[in-house]
């Protein structure tokens, strides 16, 4: 940043920018904004913190995983495909030999495959420093897991809900656990509807479901930082911006065609997360929404709040959903070792 510019005019820009959505959004905003990042907030050395991606190995997800391991953090690669998720860890190791990275095949949309993969996690690790829920879909058509939730919200939501919960005594036995859920700008756009959140209503709107599956993550990313605040354990959100991936390209192909010059980069897209899982000054947050490093407001339409009881019925909905799916002896077992939230 130029010394000569008062502080008050880039403050402006910054609130102009952020009433231009295209603005904020795009490389545009990310350019701006990365004048008033302190570079010496993230660690170059983060060797002893053990952090895990979900949907590593493409898009956001292998942004972080390579930024991260790159400074010597010990990665996991949350991925559901073996031959993908190894081909992106060898494309990192191959820029950077010395990278600690893992792999955990685990398909976040499948409730009994995130306990599987959550068991071995607390049979082979001491503790979890970071948990990076990036893994996200938006479909353009309706499509159910073989426990029989719709895919957006399985995956968006309630497998991360899931992951979350399992993972507490990892995160609880970090010097500072930090939760981190990657949403998305669309949010802004829904007011959370329980129903619709689990059964899209017909026609199938893929954007509409995505974006209420997105309002549902920023309400539990508040909800977890409520009940976690006698812990160590800290939980924000962020959102990208516009970032130019493989998802954006295949989901919405004529948005990406039209607006590729001015997306962001993964890596500029993924900077947010690594700050929220990183930095030293991310660790004064709880319970926010991040854009560019800098906190947001979760709505610009009062319509689009969310009252408590209604995110206290998210909560509820998202922990019956979850035990619905236990036999009788994993409720049991369930049950004995839960920690009350
Ligand atoms: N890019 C943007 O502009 C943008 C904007 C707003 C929000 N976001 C959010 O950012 C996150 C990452 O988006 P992206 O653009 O990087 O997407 P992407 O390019 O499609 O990458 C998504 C990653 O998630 C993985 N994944 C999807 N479903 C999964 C499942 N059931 N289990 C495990 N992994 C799964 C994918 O694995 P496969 O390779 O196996 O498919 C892939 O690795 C998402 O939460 C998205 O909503 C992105």
């Amino acid at each position: 940043m130029t010394t000569q510019t008062p502080k008050g005019l880039w403050r402006l820009l910054d609130v102009l920018l952020d009433c231009s959505v295209f603005g904020a959004y795009t490389h545009i905003g990310y350019l701006f904004r990365k004048r008033f990042f302190d570079p010496k907030d993230i660690p170059e050395d983060l060797s002893g913190l053990d952090i895990m991606v979900t949907g590593a190995n493409a898009g956001l997800g292998f942004a972080t995983t390579k930024a991260l391991a790159r400074r010597g953090a010990h990665v996991i690669m949350a991925c559901r495909n073996a031959s993908r998720a190894e081909s992106a860890r060898d494309a990192i190791l191959q820029e950077h030999p010395d990278a600690n990275i893992s792999v955990e095949i685990v398909d976040v949309s499948v409730l009994a495959d995130v306990r599987r993969c959550c068991t071995r996690l607390k049979e082979t690790h001491t503790k979890l420093d970071v948990l990076v829920h990036n893994a996200g879909v938006l479909l353009d058509e309706r499509r159910h897991t073989q426990e029989g939730f719709e895919l957006t919200f399985a995956t968006n939501v309630l497998g991360p809900f899931l992951m979350t919960q399992e993972l507490l005594p990892l995160l609880q036995a970090a010097p500072q656990g930090r939760v981190v859920q990657v949403t998305s700008g669309g949010m802004y756009t829904q007011r959370l509807d329980l129903k619709a959140l689990q059964h899209p209503p017909d026609p199938f709107d893929g954007v509409v479901a995505y974006a209420q599956t997105k309002r549902a993550e920023v309400d539990l990313t508040q909800q977890w930082s409520a009940r976690l605040k006698d812990t160590k354990i800290i939980v924000n959100c962020m959102h990208p911006g516009w970032a130019d991936t493989p998802g954006v390209t295949s989901s919405l192909p004529t948005f990406s065609k039209l607006l590729k010059p001015l997306l962001r980069s993964p890596e500029a897209g993924a900077d947010t997360i690594i700050w929220l899982a990183a930095a030293h000054s991310a660790a004064q947050h709880q319970g926010k929404l991040f854009l560019d490093r800098a906190p947001k407001p979760t709505q610009f339409l009062t319509r689009t709040n969310t009252p408590p009881e209604r995110q206290q019925a998210l909560w509820t909905c998202c922990t019956e959903l979850i035990q619905s799916t236990l036999s009788k002896d994993e409720h049991t077992h369930q049950n004995e070792r839960n920690i009350t939230l």
